[in-house]
């Protein structure tokens, strides 16, 4: 029985938003550090690799920004973004976290008609997999599916606890129950579950196949991997398509009902197919992943790396297999994680292996025949190249090159050191090359460091940097308008003069100036409505009450990348004022630089229009507005202490 879904209330959302605290939601992802002021809290970014910390939280505002990838949220954000959560999922999660009791409103109809599609997708997911597990058991279900799996030696433990099903060898008995029960055509397309011919035939995917679902790391399945019963059948394993709530690169087979074993023995064994996974489940260890046949994605390793940062990768027995999966040993030691490998004898794989030699036998197995990626690799290389010299010098460098890629550089001396050893070469040798690829690594990476920190510019660089390239006047205008939001929901509340709030200065001032930057125009006009009706916000309002866009600019104005350094005060004695320390100042100028450059977009505007004008009327026209414009120009340029041409 499919459940009507719920609505969260208003109040629980509210409680949740209250409770979250950024720091302590973030700090179990990853590991944060104060720097500079301590106003911000730093870290490797969770959403993308990087050696060096761009990722920052604001715990007075409750938000994080990450200047590298641009990625920025508060504390609900974050868990929908890590763990591929909606919002309501998200809530409910933080709601279970914080012991929040959750308070639901059935929806309506209508309501239901407007659940989101991700939603809709899970619930024909779930219906999916529960009418699987149930034609496991009809007639033909056990004749074909459930014997398939007897057979291959799967415990009932197995198929419960893997949600095994089955699907009937006919065209379209899926699709006829779940159009029976109501669900939606549409979305039981888009969830890869039926396919629609030009005709508009509709018939089921999976037919006459051993269905293992494909669960997310929450345990909601997103998908359907299904193992055909038949000799020269292709393809063996039919899989569901991507959608919405389905991306193959961001999913491992068994982390969810793995997840704990993981965290608990520090270690993730990572295999190749389903049937590896449910049998070293049988076999007693649940630490174990698969990638499904793909190579592996920095997402799943990054996955991963929320449980154990050890990774174990256990080969088939085929030397092509193992070359093709160097590539994924490298991205894991990329990740600054450490990797192990297991290789089995030639012609077994670790489900075929762990029957063979039974549960005791295999883990011993493994215990014994964990080798360091570097012992592996050297023994790889090693017997190709002993006698080919030229050989030689190519594995060294493979070799090396790996080396390199782990950021810890204790570990790399250690590996190098180690590698001498097996290569019997000098380590100086190996520690020269190392530095070559490192140095080549670290051109590379201050490219991308420097064009990625472009958009972070101080204004006064930006505003000479504009003025040197050539007066593009909508862009100082910008920039001015977006200092001006930036004071307006950062300092509104503060008092400028006595009784007199900040808000109350800027709204003022630019009461007939039009923005003419769309976001800035967008949050100045919310900020307005809401004055109406007698409601003053600030950026924790529209943190917590917008999306898109207008929040990711909100969240951008409370964060700024630079800090004052404190070792300024204590080592120079210098005291560097903060900006709410001289807001008065701060903000007036803002204001006659909004203006003044807004007077210079329109004087070249408007000698534009003079230089094109077709009468001599209209030119007349345009010269005095110029006289005007020149006056108001100089007036403000007075106020700003700047020498302008007359
Ligand atoms: N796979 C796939 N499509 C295929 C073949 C394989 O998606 N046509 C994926 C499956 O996830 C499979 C994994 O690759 O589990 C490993 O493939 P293989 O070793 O061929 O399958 P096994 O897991 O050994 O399956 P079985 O033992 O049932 O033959
Ligand atoms: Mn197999």
């Amino acid at each position: 029985m499919i459940q009507k879904p719920l609505l969260i209330s208003k109040q629980t959302i509210q409680a949740v938003q209250d409770r979250a605290d950024i720091e302590d939601i973030v700090g179990d992802f990853v590991t944060l550090k104060r720097k500079g002021s301590g106003k911000y809290l730093w870290a490797c970014c969770p959403f993308h690799d990087e050696k060096t910390p761009s990722f920052s939280i604001t715990p007075d505002r409750g938000i994080y920004k990450c200047f590298g990838c641009g990625k920025s949220g508060d504390s609900i954000n974050f868990i929908m973004e890590h763990d591929g959560l909606n919002y309501i999922e998200a809530i409910r999660h933080l709601a279970t976290k914080y012991g929040i009791e959750i308070i639901e409103d059935e929806q309506s109809d209508e309501q239901l008609a407007e659940q989101n599609e991700r939603d809709s997708l899970f619930i024909v997911l779930n219906y999916a997999k529960e009418y699987f597990k149930e034609q496991l058991h009809t007639e033909e279900g056990k004749s074909i599916g459930l014997s398939y799996f007897k057979e291959r030696g799967f415990t009932t433990n197995t198929i419960e606890k893997f949600e095994l099903g089955y699907s009937i060898d006919a065209w379209d008995g899926f699709y006829q129950s779940a159009t029976k029960n109501a669900y939606n055509e549409d979305i039981l397309e888009k969830a890869g579950l039926i396919v629609r011919k030009d005709e508009g035939k509709k018939y089921d995917r999976f037919r006459g196949r051993v269905i293992f679902p494909i669960h997310n790391v929450t345990g909601k399945v997103v998908a359907f991997g299904a193992r055909t019963l038949k000799k020269d059948d292709k393809p063996k394993y039919l899989n569901s398509p991507e959608s919405d709530v389905y991306h193959k690169s961001k999913i491992l087979y068994g982390l969810y009902q793995g997840k704990n074993a993981i965290r608990q023995h520090d270690n993730c064994y990572l295999v190749e197919g389903y049937t590896d996974v449910t049998s070293l489940h049988q076999s007693d260890i649940e630490n174990v992943v698969s990638s499904s046949g793909t190579s592996l994605t920095e997402e799943q390793i990054k996955l991963i790396s929320r449980f154990s940062q050890n990774i174990t990768v256990l080969f088939d027995g085929d030397a092509a297999g193992i070359k093709a999966s160097l590539r994924g040993i490298d991205m894991i030691l990329e990740a600054g994680m450490n990797v192990r490998v297991v290789v089995f004898p030639e012609g077994d794989d670790p489900d075929s292996y762990s029957k063979k030699l039974g549960s005791t036998a295999f883990k011993t197995y493994l215990e014994d025949n964990a080798t360091d990626f570097i012992n592996f690799k050297t023994g790889l290389y090693a017997d190709e190249s002993a006698k080919d010299p030229l050989k030689r010098a190519q594995s060294i460098k493979e070799i090396v090159s790996t080396i390199a890629k782990i950021p810890d550089g204790i570990k790399r001396a250690v590996y190098i050191k180690e590698s001498s050893n097996l290569l019997s070469m000098d380590e100086s040798v190996l520690v020269a090359e190392l530095n070559k690829i490192l140095i080549s690594d670290r051109r590379k990476d201050d490219k991308k460091r420097v064009e990625e920190t472009t958009g972070e510019k101080l204004l006064e660089e930006l505003i000479t940097e504009t003025e040197v390239k050539g007066t593009d006047y909508n862009q100082l205008v910008k920039i001015q308008e977006r200092e001006s939001i930036r004071l307006l929901i950062n300092y509104g509340f503060n008092e400028i003069e006595e009784e007199f709030k900040l808000y109350n200065y800027l709204l003022e001032e630019l009461e007939d100036v039009e923005f003419i930057t769309p976001i800035y125009k967008e949050i100045f006009e919310i900020f307005k409505k809401h004055l109406e009706s007698g409601q003053v916000i600030d950026s924790k309002f529209l943190i917590d009450n917008s999306e898109g866009k207008v929040k990711t600019e909100v969240i951008d104005l409370v964060t700024e990348r630079r800090e004052i350094s404190p070792n300024w005060n204590d080592k120079f004695q210098i005291h560097i004022p903060h900006e709410n320390e001289q807001l008065e100042a701060v903000v007036y100028t803002n204001v006659a630089r909004l203006k003044f450059r807004v007077i210079q977009k329109l004087i070249t505007e408007n000698l534009a229009k003079m230089k094109s004008a077709e009468s001599e009327e209209e030119q007349d026209k345009m010269f005095r507005i110029h006289g005007e414009l020149k006056k108001s120009e100089v007036e403000l340029a007075k106020v700003l202490g700047i020498v302008v041409s007359r």
